[in-house]
């Protein structure tokens, strides 16, 4: 089977790794990839994977069998449709159902429709009526900008006055086209975590459970950033926890979906704030979550080419997970000054040293190579993941290779996994 994964970062870098074990995979591109897929995958830098007619062509030219949609730009513009269209067998929702992550107000209106547990909410075109509401309610409140915006777009806000200058900034146009319209949700409390299901428009299968460090510094403290970390199991999603995510959130879900004639299939990323053992959806992303793909993907290995593929051809009631009783985390080491201004192309030294096996992998998320030195071209640089009996296991192994790189332009936290670890 010759696969085509689209993406560049450390999710794709991880998504390679894992299809490559499985003996089905035989030419394995991935587009436009990095210096550490380079090293296992054939890597086209050039395609540009959100032009649906470019990604269809290449795929024809290159006799792909399976192709993979990493990231959610791609999903938006419709990519996946063209290439179901053309006839390819595609992991990935439909530009349709991607709705899912690019409108929360659409999200919102199908949780109510298929009376799914979430935070009450409202939608506004306008500041004076979204202002009025803030004014009713109260704070603490959360306003969203309903679109895409990268991961910015969220304001919890603990004052009134947080949460009318959120509104202020939205409609002044300061995320875009994203803000134009605002949904304004009700507060809620509890602990987060993520719970991954593949779809293949009627049955949800659940491929694991992770919670992720989305604060720049250790203790959760400073900016927020794409993840800094993340491990796998999530403690507090516990299997009585996930039943019920399962039963009452993620498949009234796709039945609401399949309803309206957009069924959905690919993977779900259901983001739940768990309160007392019941869940409540706070978001969903309609693809891996980054770097959380990659501590799921250290768990499952090279079954997950059988995964996803089922997934796409419509087979999940037939297919089954196979669990080892283990325990994966991810450290992410970036650029000093991310989420700020970073400087890109310092050099990383002392990476070919370090294992590379089935419980120590370190994933490249924004490297290039030059003249034959990796060095860095992102914020968020490697994912240094590992697995475990434990957790502990899991982190020592982690910071034991994270000792060894030799990269004085990056930094990590050194905490991740304090949850559960303390
Ligand atoms: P989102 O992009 O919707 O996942 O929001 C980003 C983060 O904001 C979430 O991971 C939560 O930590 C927080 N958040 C979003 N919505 C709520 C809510 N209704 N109540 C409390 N926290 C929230
Ligand atoms: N790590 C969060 C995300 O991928 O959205």
């Amino acid at each position: 089977m010759n696969i085509l994964i689209l993406g560049g970062g450390g999710r794709e870098h991880s998504l390679a790794w894992a299809v490559k074990q499985n003996p089905k995979c035989d030419r394995l591109i991935v587009a436009p990839g990095n210096a550490g897929i380079a090293e296992i995958a054939w890597v086209a830098p050039d395609l540009d994977i959100e032009d649906g007619e470019a990604v269809v062509q290449f795929a024809e030219d290159n006799s792909v069998d399976f192709v993979i949609v990493g990231p959610e730009a791609p999903l938006a513009t419709g990519v996946s449709d063209d290439l179901r269209a053309a006839g390819f067998l595609t992991f990935g929702p439909s530009r349709a159902a991607a709705q899912l992550e690019a409108s929360k107000a659409f999200t919102k209106e199908v949780c109510d429709a298929a009376r799914a547990p979430t935070a009450a909410w409202a939608r506004f075109t306008d500041a004076a009526s979204a202002k009025a509401h803030i004014a009713h309610n109260g704070a603490p409140i959360v306003v969203k900008a309903d679109g895409l915006a990268a991961g910015k777009g969220v304001i919890v806000a603990m004052t009134e006055g947080e949460a009318t200058a959120a509104i202020d900034d939205m409609f002044s146009g300061q995320f875009g086209d994203a803000g134009a319209e605002v949904v304004i949700e009700e507060f809620m409390t509890g602990e987060e975590a993520s719970f991954f299901v593949l779809c293949d428009g009627t049955t949800a299968l659940p491929i694991g459970t992770a919670q992720d460090h989305k604060r720049v510094g250790e203790g959760d403290t400073g900016p927020n950033t794409g993840g800094m970390g993340a491990y796998s199991p999530a403690p507090v999603l516990s299997d009585g926890v996930a039943e019920r995510a399962l039963r009452e959130i993620v498949e009234p879900t796709l039945a609401e979906m399949a309803r309206r004639g957009t069924p959905y299939f690919g993977v779900l990323y259901v983001g739940l704030m768990i309160e007392n053992g019941a869940p409540r959806l706070v978001e969903y992303n309609v693809r891996f979550g980054d770097p959380e793909c990659q501590v799921l993907m250290m768990r499952l290995g090279g079954q997950a080419l059988d995964l996803m593929q089922a997934a796409a051809e419509g087979r999940l009631s037939e297919t089954a997970v196979h669990w080892a009783d283990d325990h994966a985390m991810t450290v992410v080491l970036a650029a000093r000054g991310y989420p700020g201004a970073y400087e890109k192309g310092s050099a990383i030294r002392g990476l070919e040293a370090l294992p590379e096996d089935s419980s120590n992998m370190v994933f490249h998320a924004g490297t290039r190579e030059i003249d034959g030195q990796i060095t860095a071209s992102g914020g968020r640089v490697l994912n240094v993941t590992t697995r475990g009996a434990t957790l502990a296991e899991a982190r020592d192994r982690a910071y034991a290779m994270i000792d060894a790189i030799d990269w004085p332009e990056g930094f990590c936290r050194r905490d991740i996994g304090w949850r559960v670890l303390g």
